[in-house]
């Protein structure tokens, strides 16, 4: 793939997730969960400060049926560290994870088979200090 297009997909993808699943986003952020058992950009609870660094930003590529999290944290050992991301389909099932080692990962940076999945994808992102956090797109 030429890196333009990569560049498109990256920009189309931010777009995405941060224009469309604001109403699917809405049903996740007003449970009474929100803000306490998980975190969103909307519902940041007690980490109110740490929104950036932990926000996973899910891109898809529908051409290639890739998704790829990233969360912008640092992996400083086991001091502090995204342990793990868990994608889930629209009804909140299992689709797949990615646990990360904070000794050999520089990065959390995940990749996923998306096959021919269509609906809500929800991207969870683990730090071992500051909770689990949730992000959505539509695919
Ligand atoms: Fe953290």
């Amino acid at each position: 793939m030429q890196r333009r297009e990569l560049i498109r997909l990256g920009l189309v993808g931010a777009a995405a997730t941060l224009v469309a699943p604001r109403q699917v986003l809405a049903g996740v952020e007003g449970s009474p969960m929100a803000g306490g058992v998980y975190y969103t950009q909307d519902a940041p609870g007690r980490w109110s400060k740490k929104v950036a660094g932990h926000l996973p930003m899910i891109e898809v590529d529908k051409d290639a049926g890739k998704v790829k999290v990233v969360t912008g944290h640092e992996m400083k050992g086991y001091e502090h560290y995204i342990v793990k991301h868990t994608l889930l389909d629209g009804n909140f099932e299992f689709i797949d994870e990615r646990m990360f080692d904070p000794m050999k990962d520089a990065a959390p940076i995940s990749e996923f088979a998306l096959a021919e999945y269509s609906g809500p994808l929800y991207a969870l992102s683990m730090c071992n200090k500051h909770d689990v956090w949730l992000n959505m797109i539509e695919v």
